[in-house]
C-alpha cells in the first residue's frame, strides 16, 4: 500500500492543510504508535499539543520531536485510569495553552486469551484504560470544550464494531468506548461540541505484540477479524484523526468511522 510519508514533511509545510492554527489539543497515548503520529500530525497542522502518556519519557520524546521541527508541544506522564491525574492533565494544558479545543483519547491496551482464561484483574485493567480513561478525561475537559465548541475523538477499534474471538475484554472495552461516544454525542451535540470515534483495523504499532493468539485458538476464528489487506501505518490513522478533529468536520458528530480496509463491512 502506498503510504504518504507525513512525518518527513517539515512543520508548517504549505502542502499540508493548516486546520489547527490557533487550536489547542491534548493527545493521550502520545508516546507511541497512533497517539504519537496524531500528536505530530496535529502539530504539523498548527496545533499546540499536549502529549500525555503513562510512558512519560516517550511522551517527552514526541513533544521534543515536534518542538525540534518548529512546532509547539508539551508533555507529561499521565495514567488515564486515575481521575485525579486526568483532571490534573486538563488543568495543566488549559493553563499552558489558555484553553482547549481538542481531546484525543488514544491511550489503550489489549491482549488475547481464551474467554475461559481471562482474569478479572486484566479485564478490569483493560476496561479502566480503554473505556474509563476516556470517560475521566472527557468529564474533566467538558467545561473547556463547551467554551471553545471543541471536540473529542475516541480511538476505538474494529473490536468496537464487531465481535472478535479471544479478545473479549478488549472487545467489551472498545464497544463501551463506542457507546460512550454515541451517548455523549447525543447529549451534548446541541451544545456545539462534537464527539466521534475512529475505528482502525490492523495498525503497525507496539500494541500488536500483545495480540498473539493463545495456544489452541482457531485460526479461522482469528482471521475473521483480520485483515483484508496488509497492516496500515499509524500515519494513515492520524490523517483520519486530524480530519475528524478539524473544523472541516463541523457536521460530523456521533460518527463511528472505520478505517480497516473493509474488515467490518460484513
Ligand atoms: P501503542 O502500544 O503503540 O500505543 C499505546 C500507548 O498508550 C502507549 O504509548 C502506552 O504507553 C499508552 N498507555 C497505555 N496505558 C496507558 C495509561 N494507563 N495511561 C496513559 N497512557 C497509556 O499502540 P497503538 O496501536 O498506537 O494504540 C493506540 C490506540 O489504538 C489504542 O487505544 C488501541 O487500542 C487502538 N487500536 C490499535 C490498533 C492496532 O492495530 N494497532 C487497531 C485498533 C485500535
Amino acid at each position: 500500500m502506498d503510504q504518504p510519508d507525513l512525518l518527513d514533511q517539515p512543520f508548517a509545510d504549505p502542502d499540508l492543510p493548516h486546520r489547527f492554527r490557533g487550536k489547542r489539543a491534548i493527545v493521550t497515548g502520545a508516546a507511541s504508535g497512533i497517539g504519537r503520529s496524531s500528536a505530530i500530525r496535529l502539530a504539523a497542522e498548527g496545533a499546540q499539543v499536549w502529549c500525555a502518556d503513562i510512558n512519560g519519557d516517550g511522551a517527552a520524546a514526541t513533544a521534543a520531536e515536534i518542538t525540534d521541527k518548529g512546532g509547539e508541544a508539551r508533555s507529561s506522564r499521565v495514567d488515564v485510569t486515575s481521575p485525579a491525574e486526568c483532571a490534573g492533565l486538563v488543568a495543566a494544558a488549559v493553563e499552558a495553552f489558555s484553553g482547549l479545543d481538542v481531546l484525543c483519547n488514544i491511550a489503550g491496551i489489549g491482549g488475547m486469551a481464551h474467554f475461559a482464561d481471562e482474569t478479572p484483574e486484566r479485564f478490569d485493567r483493560i476496561f479502566q484504560v480503554n473505556a474509563a480513561g476516556p470517560f475521566h478525561l472527557s468529564q474533566a475537559a467538558l467545561p473547556h470544550l463547551l467554551e471553545t465548541k471543541g471536540n473529542i475523538m475516541n480511538l476505538a477499534s474494529t473490536a468496537g464494531i464487531m465481535g472478535q474471538a479471544y479478545v473479549a475484554a478488549y472487545c467489551a472495552s472498545k464497544h463501551a468506548l463506542v457507546g460512550l461516544t454515541k451517548a455523549m454525542a447525543i447529549e451534548l451535540g446541541r451544545k456545539g461540541i462534537r464527539i466521534n470515534a475512529v475505528c482502525p483495523g490492523g495498525v503497525n504499532t507496539n500494541i500488536m505484540g500483545d495480540f498473539m493468539p493463545p495456544e489452541g485458538s482457531s485460526m479461522s476464528l482469528v482471521s475473521r477479524a483480520f485483515l483484508l489487506r496488509e497492516m496500515q501505518e499509524p500515519e494513515s490513522v492520524a490523517a483520519m484523526v486530524a480530519y475528524v478533529c478539524s473544523p472541516e468536520a463541523y457536521y460530523v458528530n456521533g460518527a463511528i468511522l472505520s478505517i480497516d480496509a473493509g474488515t467490518t463491512t460484513g
